[in-house]
């Protein structure tokens, strides 16, 4: 087969539609379906996807012809692309969990009966991809040589969306042979609903105004309509390695989690495997790449994302990444805070969407550079100056915007990153010794602290609150309740959620289960100033989890927690503009002050109470027992 090599349809209208449709497999349910979406969408062409180079340097050059993306000159094989400015982020309000009982979807989904639901989507679909190509891209979430593959096909008609999934997973003619032997793979349904009428001009990026993310977990179908972005496109990401694999992780026994994976390694070469769970924009991508500051100490990274974690036979928690590509929030992203993903970028093969473009083909966003360049095109494609002003002195109308947008990405492959741990690909993943939890909270959260045994970990994860971010629509910077940062992608009830890592703790032994931490590199002091200087001087708390792990270091019991002793924590040439960091600024990164507890209390009240009666009983035990402790019961 010649890559790239379609599959025309081109059925005029009232043709009657195969029962199957010519494909490169003999898979009879996906030909079925491929049929059925092609009868139903009516695309112009049916192209199935290789997965090779060929194929994509032909689409890409066809995309540049088109005027979606623009080939950058400063990086080898590099595309930008600016997504229409109404859909430039995860829809939260129109992402639905379609489970067939509705409390299955719990409280903090949004749920539609599944029949209403297709019946909606179906009229949508009717016709969507006219004048469209419609491309089949088979793939496989993880390792290919994984005991127990999960495969998926999603069938879109993005460009942009085929682009970007060949680098966030494992897409093509492996995956398909894959799919060829097994009945069992997830569809994945997706479409920008915007059909061209014919000799109509085309946008450059096409969407619509209606749109839906859509789950069905007895299924294992996703359906997503009117959006070309990110989590919302690209299926296989949020929609199927977290919501539809947190379904089968709970029929199946293991946990599908929002969670970098981390390996870290001591001065004596010990090696400890951290996972990691923080909202969307909270540095996950920074702390999975990070350059310790601590001499002796090295990280090496595995996943950025998604951490899927089974029981090993040796009766310990093994993680893997599900993806295969980093799809990271850009701004923030510099040489000072994160080099290797710097590095990675350099390399090329990147698809960076929302940044802004300088003069001589690369790209640039706050926070790449203390200094921005004198001129840039922002991400709306307009000129842009630090100082609002052209060299004329005309007011820009860009002036006081950021060159790019706040949830501008880069996706490029993980394979590129130079600090990748060479374990990155074993299909069983590597043995976690330690989860850590965080939010993004102004006060009440310490700097560190560690759970008292694995229930009182759970509760910490399902208490996480963190300021909104520019990763979802809506308001930026008010506290929500995370749960281990899985809020928007739980595909199931909460609270059978939260028992479902209680089951996971209860049946393992105790002794090999990884201990469990909660972190906040985002306290402030009453000036506003942060506490904390984070980036590579995280790697001090790290070290700290890690001798925690080996029992060399200290902390002490409060309240909430263990939290390091005094001294514990090494701050050994730690400066902080430009000046040592304190003790005492030490110990106000790490306190534990009642009065922001007691403020703290009524909040998880009321999100227990908001998770109804499917909350375990054991989070609410440990509620109790924190009120015991804080002196208020
Ligand atoms: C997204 O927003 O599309 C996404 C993939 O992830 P996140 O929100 O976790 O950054
Ligand atoms: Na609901
Ligand atoms: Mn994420």
């Amino acid at each position: 087969r010649l890559p790239g090599q379609s599959f025309a349809s081109n059925q005029p209208a009232g043709h009657p539609v195969p029962s199957s449709f010519a494909g490169p497999t003999s898979n009879e349910a996906l030909l079925v379906w491929v049929a059925e979406v092609v009868a139903l969408t009516t695309p112009n062409a049916v192209v199935w996807i290789n997965g090779s180079d060929e194929e994509w340097a032909a689409m890409a050059a066809r995309l540049v012809d088109a005027g979606t993306m623009i080939k950058l000159d400063a990086y080898p094989d590099s595309y930008y692309a600016a997504s229409d400015p109404d859909d430039v982020a995860r829809v939260e309000g129109r992402t639905f969990i379609c489970s067939v009982d509705e409390k299955d979807a719990g409280p903090t989904n949004n749920w539609m009966e599944p029949a209403q639901m297709k019946e909606i989507m179906s009229d949508l679909y009717q016709g969507c991809m006219a004048g469209r190509t419609m491309y089949v891209v088979p793939f496989c979430m993880g390792p290919l040589d994984a005991a127990d593959p999960k495969l998926g096909v999603e069938i879109t008609d993005s460009e942009y969306v085929v682009g970007s999934m060949r680098i966030m997973t494992r897409v093509g003619d492996e995956a398909l042979r894959l799919i060829e032997s097994v009945d069992t793979f997830v569809k994945c349904l997706h479409s920008v609903g915007a059909p061209l009428a014919p000799g109509a001009a085309d946008v450059t990026w096409p969407c619509s105004d209606t749109k839906y993310i859509t789950q069905f977990p007895e299924e294992r179908t996703i359906w997503s309509f009117g959006s070309g972005y990110g989590g919302n496109a690209l299926l296989g990401k949020k929609c199927y390695s977290l919501r539809i694999a947190s379904a089968m992780a709970r029929d199946e026994g293991w946990l599908a989690e929002h969670m970098l994976i981390l390996k870290l390694i001591s001065p004596e070469g010990d090696v400890s495997y951290i996972a990691a769970a923080f909202p969307s924009a909270c540095g996950k991508t920074n702390l999975a790449m990070l350059e310790p500051t601590v001499p002796g100490w090295k990280v090496e990274m595995l996943g950025d994302d998604i951490s899927w974690m089974r029981f090993g036979g040796d009766g310990r928690l093994y993680a893997t990444n599900p993806e295969f590509g980093l799809f990271g929030v850009a701004p923030g992203t510099g040489w000072h805070t994160n080099p290797n993903a710097m590095r990675t970028i350099e390399k090329g093969n990147t698809i960076f969407t929302n940044v802004a473009r300088t003069d001589d083909g690369g790209v640039w966003w706050e926070g790449m550079t203390k200094q921005a360049p004198d001129h840039l095109i922002d991400w709306k494609g307009r000129d842009w100056t630090p100082s609002g002003v052209d060299a004329q002195g005309n007011t820009l109308e860009s002036a006081g915007e950021p060159a790019a947008h706040p949830n501008s990405r880069f996706c490029t492959p993980i394979t590129q990153c130079p600090m990748i741990a060479p374990e990155y690909n074993s299909p069983v993943g590597v043995p976690i010794s330690a989860i850590v939890f965080g939010g993004r909270r102004k006060t009440t959260i310490p700097l560190v602290s560690q759970a008292r045994d694995w229930q009182h970990g759970v509760f910490l994860g399902s208490t996480m609150g963190s300021e909104t971010t520019a990763a979802a629509t809506g308001q930026v910077g008010i506290v929500r309740r995370d749960p281990m940062a899985m809020l928007p992608f739980i595909g199931y009830d909460a609270g059978d959620y939260l028992n479902h890592w209680l089951e996971i703790g209860k049946h393992a032994d105790q002794a090999k289960l990884p201990k469990i931490f909660y972190v906040n590199w985002f306290r402030r002091d009453a000036e506003g100033g942060f506490l904390w200087p984070g980036f590579g001087e995280n790697s001090r708390v790290m070290k700290w989890i890690a001798e925690r792990l080996s029992g060399k270091a200290a902390a002490v019991h409060t309240p909430i927690g263990l939290v390091p002793a005094v001294g514990a924590l090494d701050i050994d040439g730690l400066e902080v503009d430009g000046r040592p960091m304190s003790t005492e600024q030490v110990k106000q990164a790490l306190a534990v002050n009642v009065d922001e507890w007691k403020k703290e209390i009524p909040l998880i009240e009321e999100w227990f109470a908001f998770l109804g009666e499917t909350l375990p009983s054991g989070m609410s035990d440990e509620l109790a027992g924190l009120k015991t402790r804080l002196g208020l019961l």
